[in-house]
């Protein structure tokens, strides 16, 4: 492996960072520690800093000194910052110290690869461009990548390219994982109120049962995927929470379904919430009841831009090793705000192997934590595809 000699030289440093970050846990918007710690370390190191984009958001901008032409003039490298409302069960001295609140999505060790990638383009600044290091607050259900695009982000630090990263537990520390293409899918949810006409149980010809409307409806719902869906195409449609009733011998007047759907395309997404509103109302009305159907988009699809992905696959390529980099990575059906900065601007989105993904070791796990072997391997690709894309 080739990895960055000052950034093996700062690993200890860097895991005291991830360490102190992880047990500092916080989440959407109120990212405080995190972006005191970020724009702190940042201004040390002399590096033009700005805060306040989507509240906790901080940005550093490192120009680099040389001149020449290099492939592109400003990139940017975005880390997310926030953590998750999950009780850490985790027994170690950097345990979470915020209860209800966890890193258990590895965005503390995304934060420091950055911040080490950053702390070493501002030491070098051997490059002819500019380097937008975007740090932002937020991934987790509340886009906040989305609320740093409509706060400007792209015209305050304009971006030929922006590249982001992601810690992959199963895949070994050490590979690398990305596609050209979608990597990561759009993230809908919805809620379906059922209506019918509240009666005895015993007596449900008197009635319209929405317990037995809106199990139609569970069922029918799994058509959108089997016999809407191109098979060549990928989708999901999950039904999460069904709330309704209250006791033995009461058919309710009312049933909550709650759930997601998952797409990679466009055409794929409008498809699926079209059907659904189709069979929502459909069988409701078979069935004399009525039903409500609310519709929300959350985070578009993640696509890589083809050009972007191959520049991410060279770099991590450079690092690693060309056998430790698949490039073809079957995508997840996992949701990610990154896609809000990709709407805007190419670029690619790469999965860092964050080794055996037993014990707990998988994202969202309260037993989950970030593998620190994996800083500086990470923060070497950041630099490496810096000094690739604005290297003269
Ligand atoms: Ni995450």
């Amino acid at each position: 492996m080739n990895i960055n000699s000052r950034l093996t030289e700062w690993h200890p440093e860097m895991t005291s960072w991830r360490r102190e970050l992880h047990a500092h846990p916080q989440t959407a918007f109120e990212e405080t520690f995190a972006s005191e710690l970020i724009a702190s370390k940042l201004q040390a190191w002399g590096i033009e800093t700005h805060r306040g984009l989507a509240k906790t958001g901080v940005v550093g901008v490192i120009r680099g000194k040389q001149t020449g032409n290099a492939r592109l003039r400003n990139i940017g490298l975005r880390a997310d910052i926030d953590a998750l409302d999950i009780e850490e069960q985790n027994d170690v001295p950097h345990r979470s110290q915020n209860p209800g609140k966890m890193h258990a999505c590895g965005h503390d060790g995304h934060t420091t690869m950055l911040l080490g990638a950053a702390r070493y383009l501002a030491e070098s600044r051997n490059v002819a461009g500019t380097v937008n290091v975007i740090f932002q607050p937020a991934e987790e259900n509340e886009g906040g990548g989305r609320v740093m695009v409509e706060e400007g982000l792209f015209n305050k630090f304009p971006c030929d390219a922006v590249f982001g990263m992601h810690n992959w537990p199963g895949m070994p520390v050490g590979h690398f994982g990305v596609c050209s293409g979608p990597i990561m899918a759009a993230f809908d949810v919805f809620e379906i109120i059922v209506r019918g006409y509240g009666t005895h149980a015993a007596m449900p010809h008197l009635g319209i049962d929405p317990i037995v409307t809106a199990a139609q409806i569970v069922t029918a719902l799994q058509t959108i995927a089997s016999r809407n869906t191109n098979p060549l195409d990928q989708l999901v449609v999950s039904v999460t929470q069904i709330h309704g009733g209250d006791t033995w011998n009461v058919i309710p007047t009312e049933v909550k379904l709650r759930g997601t759907v998952r797409t990679f395309r466009l055409e794929t997404q409008d498809m699926a919430e079209s059907h659904m509103r189709r069979i929502v109302s459909g069988i409701a009305t078979s069935l004399g009841a009525s039903a409500e159907l609310h519709y929300d988009r959350r985070y578009p699809a993640t696509v890589n831009t083809p050009q972007e992905a191959e520049w991410a696959a060279e770099a991590a390529a450079d690092v690693v090793g060309q056998p430790q980099l698949d490039t073809n990575v079957l995508p997840c059906m996992g949701g990610e705000d990154f896609s809000f900065m990709l709407l805007e601007c190419p670029g690619s989105y790469i999965w860092a192997g964050n080794g055996p993904s037993d014990n707990g070791r998988v994202l969202h796990n309260p037993r989950y934590d970030f593998n620190d072997d994996l800083l500086p391997i990470g923060a070497s690709y950041w630099v490496r595809l810096v000094e690739r894309l604005l290297g003269s």
